[in-house]
């Protein structure tokens, strides 16, 4: 990809654990173009929110990087110093948080959390701030006066567009969205992703969307990527993903979700169960669990590799890298 906004490259995360050290992210790279839906799938537990925290530099220990590169328009997030961060998170890159309807401060009126996050990046004076706050407000459909209301007042779809107009607040040129709908229903959730849809499509950011529900994710991605304990095992454009994936564990997770339009099939799952990462085996981590394992799979661990344009995995059945990843 040429200009990418967002590049990791090689990135490993680790926790300190009493049992040992545990990679949750394990050499992870992919680029995210300006305007771009990435999706990140993958079972929970398999390291996309330490992927996620990792770009805004929120790991806290027991967590903490150990290697690779952050580049957000060519330069290493890694490297920034913490009050260049301060700066960065939210202007450059802000966060709607797995569980965002309960990241409302609730003795607070909306008012006064919108006016925090603005004046605090920003030199706007309070009525400045309350402008701009009642224009976030217009933009996720929820009238300006409401700014006077608590958290409690709103729906639990209402607290989420919410979130979401917070995150707005500052013209980010990216998103992160870590299962941004998970705790709403279903018809909720379809209206959230089409509002979210809309606006990157008028303020054009890019968005790093996280679910582990991969229809909603195919809907919603330009390109996803899937993880599988701590790897990322393929990465293609999202109308492949389902239709034509060429890693074993997309086969087993797209088995695992019903076509709306295609012929009615048999859902099959992923026997087994994720690897314990303090218990890594040497090779391919997904052989355990694999229908089509060869004894190279156990001998022998394999990059991501580019299979065809734009499409990459990490899976023996394709041979040796053709390319070195550059997804
Ligand atoms: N506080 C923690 N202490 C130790 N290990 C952790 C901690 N948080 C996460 N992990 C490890 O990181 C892995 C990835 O977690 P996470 O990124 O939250 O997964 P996901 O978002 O895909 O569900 C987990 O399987 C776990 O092994
Ligand atoms: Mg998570």
């Amino acid at each position: 990809m040429t200009n990418p906004l967002v590049s990791i490259r090689n990135l490993c995360v680790d926790y300190i654990t009493d049992a040992g050290d545990v990679r949750a992210c394990s050499n992870v790279s992919f680029d995210i173009a300006a305007g771009e839906v990435f999706g990140l799938a993958g079972e929970s537990g398999c390291g996309k929110s330490t992927v996620a925290f990792s770009l805004m530099r929120l790991h806290k220990p027991p967590a903490y990087i150990s290697a690779g590169e952050i580049l957000f328009n060519g330069n290493d997030i890694l490297k920034y110093s913490d009050e260049r961060m301060q700066t960065f998170r939210w202007k450059e890159m802000s966060m709607v948080f797995q569980s965002a309807m309960n990241a409302l401060n609730p003795v607070l009126t909306m008012e006064e959390q919108f006016c925090d996050v603005i004046m605090c990046h920003t030199n706007m004076t309070r009525h400045q701030a309350r402008k701009r706050a009642e224009g976030l407000l217009e933009i996720v459909d929820i009238h300006p006066s409401r700014l006077n209301d608590y958290p409690h007042q709103f729906s639990g779809g209402m607290r989420q567009r919410l979130v979401i107009a917070i995150a707005l607040a500052l013209n980010p040129k990216m998103i992160i969205m870590d299962e941004p709908t998970t705790a709403l229903d279903v018809v909720v959730q379809r209206e959230i992703l089409q509002k979210i849809y809309a606006l990157k499509e008028e303020f054009g950011f890019a968005v790093l969307f996280i679910t582990h529900d991969l229809s909603l994710m195919v809907e919603f991605s330009d390109r996803i990527g899937v993880m599988y304990s701590g790897e990322l095992v393929e990465v293609a454009p999202s109308n492949k993903i389902l239709n034509a994936p060429y890693h074993p564990y997309t086969e087993g997770l797209a088995s695992s979700f019903p076509s709306l339009t295609g012929p009615k099939t048999k859902l099959t799952g992923i026997p087994g169960s994720p690897l314990n990462l303090l218990d890594i085996p040497s090779g391919c981590r997904f052989q355990a669990r694999c229908q089509h394992v060869k004894d190279i799979c156990r001998q022998k661990s394999i990059k991501l590799t580019q299979i065809e344009p734009s499409h990459f995995s990490n899976c023996h059945l394709y041979g040796e890298p053709i390319t070195q990843i550059k997804c």
